[in-house]
């Protein structure tokens, strides 16, 4: 053990801050050695090899996946602990009602004892990293202590991390401490587990005044990868309410049309709604001379530029993408992303070393290794219901293995946003594609997104949970307080970009889904860019501006029908007065910060819905 006295720090390390706060951790943690992460591939490689000798990762054929390796995690550590999650502000009301609060003096207190030697017989990594392109005036710093070297070569692909962190930071530059352990100190003679996390308690702390976070317990994705889920958007989130910017839970998507004029939309989708499909999107046929270009999969930086326009960068390098459902038919782009430099946690492997999951191939392997360790063949699945793959399994690999990368995507300065669209999951009452008629009833709209917990019969929309802007597990306060801040955003700028709702997942009477999907929300998107440049036709409806059939471009779909079209597009006004009664009763729980814009807006889209016919249809005559 040594003492936090003898740390030698590399000379490149100039930062009296930081050094203060490692010396604290280190007395605090008590761990064995700590080690300086120069984020090099020499030291990617070491520690993967490290890992593979401890265990905790197993190296697949590189034939098959080159430079590639799978680790299984502890069956208790699968996935974010939203109910272990703390918004620990200093008044509870900051954190507001949708987050769990703790005092942070308490909090203090509880994680003072956890922490206690928690790192004992470990390494403590130190891991500076930039959240967002090196240097670039919309990207901020981190930097991780983590006694866990699987979340080291984590880092190393989902953030820019390493040496060159430092001289961002110079002596005193700002950046968000983060504290990382698996709770499983090694005492004197006793032997690792592959996959070292505590069973019993597991804390994903935030401290958002203080902007500090302090993980324990669990090794896996959201709660040890600290870059992601914690800082990018927790933290940033309060970060962008005070220096006003955006930290969204957002992909970002270029659109290029034969003329090569680049459109940037920024998406928000809870999770489950296929965001990494859409992301990475490949136009179907009829769209000869489209690209679709990604510059990110789940988190979205957003600041004002000079010039009025909204701006936006990735601040993630990587994709930490979910396994099951991912295949060639489904996102081709993802799948050679992760041909090789890929590290794979709980995906099942082939006797060839190579991994597979659910849904790679439409038929399984005839023997595998589960995600648990266990043999593993289609027969014994149709017994027990096992799955081959956990369905949260995930790779992590380099954004810029992506076939499909934008050019702009680690561009310092981001790229143009001109439109945020949002969707949900809902079987039911939501239309395909709707324009808000304006930048606070898109508030309105993206404040009331929501996906269906179960397949809701038609017309039930008692089961519909929402997630405002996709951000409820992720908003570091007050939702209200955060709509507010949209509000902000809109009012100060000149001319704000274009709102839309989406809904992929509307069934038919049958309940089978009545929008072919993937490839072709390509037709969706080249409407909503068109609309943002003003040549694309619309009717006004209840919810907004709303496109028919002859206003989307059908080459390549043309069995698709102009019914089934307008069965998409029906608002139900019974329905949508019922939708509108489960928003206030959503809204309800906000309701000391609600902005009080959403009373009006609400009354608006109910007086809008107060008359014959029953069913808004799209109408025939064309208005402009
Ligand atoms: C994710 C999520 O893992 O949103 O990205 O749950
Ligand atoms: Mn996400």
């Amino acid at each position: 053990m040594s003492p936090a006295e003898d740390i030698v720090f590399p000379e490149y390390i100039q930062h009296e801050r930081f050094k203060t706060w490692l010396r604290d951790i280190v007395s605090l943690c008590k761990p064995k050695t700590v080690y300086f992460c120069d984020g090099s591939d020499a030291e990617y490689a070491a520690l993967c090899e490290q890992m593979v000798q401890s265990g905790t990762f197993k190296r697949l054929n590189p034939q098959k996946r080159p430079n590639s390796f799978l680790a299984l995690s502890d069956p208790s550590d699968v996935a974010r602990v939203e109910d272990r999650t703390f918004i620990c502000s200093r008044r509870k009301e900051d954190a507001g009602p949708t987050n769990n609060w703790v005092n942070p003096r308490e909090m203090r207190a509880t994680l003072a004892k956890l922490f206690d030697g928690c790192m004992q017989g470990r390494t403590l990594y130190v891991i500076p990293f930039s959240m967002g392109p090196l240097g670039s005036h919309i990207a901020h710093i981190g930097i991780e202590l983590s006694d866990s070297p699987y979340v080291v070569v984590n880092m190393k692909i989902m953030t820019r991390m390493g040496r060159k962190v430092w001289d961002v930071l110079g002596e005193d530059g700002d950046f968000v401490p983060c504290v990382h352990s698996v709770g499983a100190p090694l005492l004197p003679g006793q032997q690792d587990v592959p996959w070292p996390c505590n069973k019993e308690h597991k804390y994903i702390v935030h401290f958002p005044e203080d902007r500090e976070i302090w993980s324990y317990g669990s090794g896996y994705g959201g709660n040890a990868l600290l870059g992601k889920k914690c800082f990018a958007l927790r933290i940033a989130s309060t970060m962008a309410r005070e220096e006003g910017w955006l930290a969204e839970h957002m992909l970002i998507v270029g659109i290029e049309d034969p003329k090569g004029t680049k459109t940037y939309i920024a998406a928000a989708f809870p999770s489950a709604c296929g965001k990494t499909n859409l992301a990475m999107l490949i136009p179907p046929r009829g769209f000869e001379g489209y690209k679709v270009t990604t510059v990110g999969d789940d988190i979205a930086w957003i600041k004002p530029g000079e010039d009025g326009r909204l701006y936006a960068i990735n601040p993630e390098a990587g994709f930490f993408g979910v396994a099951p459902g991912t295949s060639y038919k489904s996102n081709p782009n993802a799948m050679e992303s992760i041909k090789a430099n890929t590290i794979f946690t709980n995906c099942a492997l082939t006797p060839d070393g190579d991994v597979w999951w659910e849904g790679m191939t439409d038929t399984p392997p005839p023997e595998l290794i589960d995600w648990q360790g266990e043999r593993w063949t289609p027969e014994i699945a149709e017994k027990t219901g096992r799955k081959a793959a956990h369905p949260n399994a995930r790779f992590t690999a380099p954004a810029a293995q992506c076939p499909a990368i934008d050019d702009n995507w680690e561009n310092p300065n981001g790229v143009p946003i001109s439109a945020f669209v949002f969707g949900g999951r809902r079987a039911s009452i939501v239309p395909l594609v709707y324009q808000a008629v304006n930048w606070n009833f898109g508030v309105y709209l993206a404040a009331t997104i929501g996906s269906e917990m179960t397949a809701a019969a038609f017309g039930n929309i008692g089961q519909v949970r929402r997630d405002p802007f996709a951000m409820l597990p992720f908003c570091g306060y007050h939702m209200g307080d955060y709509f507010n801040h949209w509000m902000q955003v809109g009012r100060e700028l000149p001319n704000p970009p274009r709102i839309f709702g989406v809904n992929w997942f509307r069934k038919n009477s049958d309940g089978a889904f009545i929008w072919p999907g993937f490839g072709e929300n390509m037709r969706v998107l080249k409407w909503i860019v068109d609309r943002v440049h003003g040549r694309a036709a619309s009717i006004e409806s209840p919810l907004g501006w709303m496109p028919r059939y002859e206003d989307l471009h059908w080459k390549g779909l043309e069995s698709f029908t102009r019914e089934q079209f307008d069965e998409l597009m029906t608002v139900d006004r019974e329905a949508w007065k019922q939708e509108l009664l489960s928003h206030e009763e959503f809204f309800a729980k906000l309701y000391d910060r609600l902005p009080k814009e959403f009373i009006w807006m609400r009354e608006l889209i109910l007086s809008s819905l107060w008359r014959s016919p029953e069913h808004w249809h799209l109408e025939p005559e064309r208005a402009e």
